[in-house]
């Protein structure tokens, strides 16, 4: 065991309020690609203003839905890894004795909820629901509806849903996830820093912090006391604040961490 994670494991063992934090990384050793990473990672592929904006979306539907249900797709086919599980069952031994974790996640995935996770904090909302682009109503649509695959190359417009809002009829469904210039879901915001001023430790996962105001969350612990703990294999901006930090993937570290526990 390297002295990382040595350190890491008392504090692990102490704390009784904790929140972990995640980012794209988390779910990147399930086989969903990150966003920022050189080799693999989606911005290295597709522009974001292109696809992740209310403006693209309304200019060029078809493209942003095909990214969107391809996505959708991937995150269906691949499952949950070590260290999701590994979260999912410290939060249930947290909570068999009395103390909490909560967790509040970057990723539109459900692998954190796969993994046994409960009440999953999604601050950039959700691959798999939908709302009205108008209203904001929310709407059912079924990705495997439209016959695109996991498997299948993201390189072209193949699908444009039109489905009207059943509440105002006037809108058409969108995907319900965050896109640049749009705030975040306040509810599960709220949530996120209310534990977050309460918690014992912090542990990120899986994010380079380049994305606000999530990227803000880790410090607001901090400054109230947390103990801070990041899980990333290159560093990031967070690292030199974080009391410990683990050069290492979610998948490898996470069960390391949380062996007297998992
Ligand atoms: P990024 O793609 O920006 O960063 C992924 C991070 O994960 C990097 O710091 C990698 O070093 C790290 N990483 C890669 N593999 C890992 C592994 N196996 N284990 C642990 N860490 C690993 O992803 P996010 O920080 O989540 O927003 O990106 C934030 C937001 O930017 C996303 O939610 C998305 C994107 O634009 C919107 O679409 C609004």
């Amino acid at each position: 065991m390297s002295s990382h994670i040595q350190r890491a494991t008392e504090l692990v063992a102490e704390a009784e309020s904790v929140v972990v934090l995640t980012g794209a990384g988390m779910s990147a050793e399930s086989g969903v690609p990150t966003f920022r990473d050189a080799q693999t990672g989606l911005w290295q592929r597709f522009a974001p203003e292109q696809l992740a904006t209310e403006e693209a979306f309304r200019a060029n539907p078809s493209m942003v839905w095909t990214w969107y249900v391809w996505r959708a797709m991937l995150v269906d086919s691949v499952d949950p890894n070590a260290g999701h599980h590994a979260i999912g069952t410290w939060q249930q031994h947290l909570a068999a004795r009395d103390g909490s974790l909560t967790v509040a996640t970057q990723n539109v995935d459900d692998l954190h909820e796969r993994g046994g996770a409960q009440d999953v904090l999604h601050l950039h909302g959700s691959l798999h629901s939908y709302r009205c682009l108008e209203c904001g109503t929310p709407g059912t649509f079924d990705p495997a509806s439209t016959g695109i695959t996991a498997d299948q190359d993201f390189d072209h417009e193949t699908f444009v849903p039109t489905v009207h809002c059943d509440h105002c009829e006037l809108g058409v469904l969108r995907p319900n996830v965050v896109w640049f210039g749009e705030s975040l879901p306040e509810q599960a915001f709220a949530a996120a820093v209310s534990a977050l001023q309460q918690a014992q430790l912090v542990v990120v996962v899986g994010s380079s912090g380049l994305v606000q105001p999530a990227a803000s969350l880790p410090l607001i612990a901090h400054e109230a006391g947390a103990s801070l703990i990041e899980i990333n294999p290159a560093a990031t901006t967070l690292s030199d604040t974080a009391d410990i930090y683990i050069p290492s993937t979610a998948a490898v570290a996470l069960p390391e961490l949380l062996a007297d526990i998992v």
